[in-house]
């Protein structure tokens, strides 16, 4: 019986067949047990040499077991780290962090340098309807802007008589909106995307600005120009700029003007304040009585200017990136270089 055992535990391969064997030699009903009882049946003295040669058994074939079992255990560890193993003196493999995109990056500085000047951000849809597009801006439906701003048309549905919405051409409709809401006087930013079909180097059907607008009782022109250089001069981080105020036209403003920026370029790298290049950078102006009225503000009372600027203009040019187009193109190579870690 004792070499049965002992044999079985020592060819016993996995835990399961360890544990039968147990239930079959030392479990409650195993062979063991009924030689126990057997016991019984015997004389005294046949019991006293028979008792403790099976509870010997017994206690060594629970020792065998045991040794069996660890003996697995250790084993199965053995395998496990042979196909498990970890090398913990390999260098630790880096993983690579998203970056804040130029776009990103600027309208927060821009946000920034305004809300230092006591501008508030204000928001608008990206879908807007041709009255704050256009009418409430002073473009009548006839007038020559609404072709020559490319504009995206949303279709309308069956039987819907108004004009169609538009994808906004510019972040002006949000002057609008922020006058509606706030009323005068007023000064507030207003970042975003907006839409025209043109592609080229320096154009995308997307693309963005921040609108600026400030009405007061008497915010004139040299209010304008006294904010839009200190601006420039927070942003290019330069303590001299010079803007160039160019007598232009928008329907929204009256005067109105663009405004250039007096820079050099040396070896692919803008140089801000000095040489003979002039930037365009913003369209800018009076804000157009017109324009007031349609907001709801009264334009006896009250007057101010607005300007445009290209957001990803001045990303270009502040951080030396040739081609806008690849700004939109997703390409993570493009993005780990001129991208910002956060
Ligand atoms: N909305 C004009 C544009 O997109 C820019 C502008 C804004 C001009 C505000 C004057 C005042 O070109």
């Amino acid at each position: 019986l004792r070499q049965k055992y002992i044999d079985a535990i020592a060819g016993a391969g996995d835990e399961a067949t360890l544990e039968d064997i147990r239930v079959a030699a030392v479990g409650k009903k195993g062979e063991v047990a009924l030689k126990m009882r057997e016991l019984g049946k015997m004389t005294p003295e046949e019991r006293q040499v028979q008792g403790p040669k099976l509870n010997a058994l017994k206690d060594e074939i629970n020792a065998a077991l045991a040794a069996k079992k660890a003996a697995l255990g250790d084993a199965a560890l053995d395998e496990r780290l042979k196909t498990e193993w970890l090398d913990v003196t390999l260098p630790g493999r880096a993983r690579r962090q998203g970056t804040i995109h130029p776009v990103s990056q600027v309208t927060e500085e821009v946000t920034t340098i305004f809300a230092d000047m006591g501008f508030s951000v204000a928001e608008g849809p990206q879908i807007e309807s041709d009255w704050y597009n256009f009418d409430a801006l002073n473009i009548p439906p006839d007038h020559p802007t609404r072709t020559e701003m490319d504009t995206f048309y949303m279709s309308t549905p069956e039987g819907d008589d108004r004009p169609p919405h538009v994808l906004r051409t510019h972040t002006s409709p949000v002057q609008i909106r922020a006058m509606e809401k706030l009323g005068a006087p007023i000064r507030v930013i207003a970042p975003g995307r907006v839409y025209r079909a043109d592609y080229d180097q320096t154009h995308t059907p997307m693309f963005h600005q921040v609108e600026g607008l400030a009405l007061g009782r008497d915010i004139s022109m040299a209010n304008l120009k006294w904010t839009l250089e200190e601006f420039c001069r927070a942003f290019f981080e330069v303590d001299e700029v010079e803007l160039r105020f160019r007598a232009s036209h928008f329907p929204f403003t009256e005067p109105s003007a663009e405004v250039d920026l007096r820079c050099s370029w040396e070896d692919g790298k803008l140089h801000v304040g000095e040489g003979d290049d002039w930037m365009e950078i913003l369209g800018s102006g009076m804000v157009h009585p017109k324009v007031l009225s349609s907001a709801g503000v009264d334009p006896s009372k009250w007057q101010g200017f607005a300007f445009g600027i290209g957001i990803d203009r001045l990303a270009m040019l502040k951080y030396g990136i040739p081609d806008l187009r690849a700004f939109f193109d997703s390409d993570l190579r493009w993005l780990r270089h001129y991208g910002f870690s956060a």
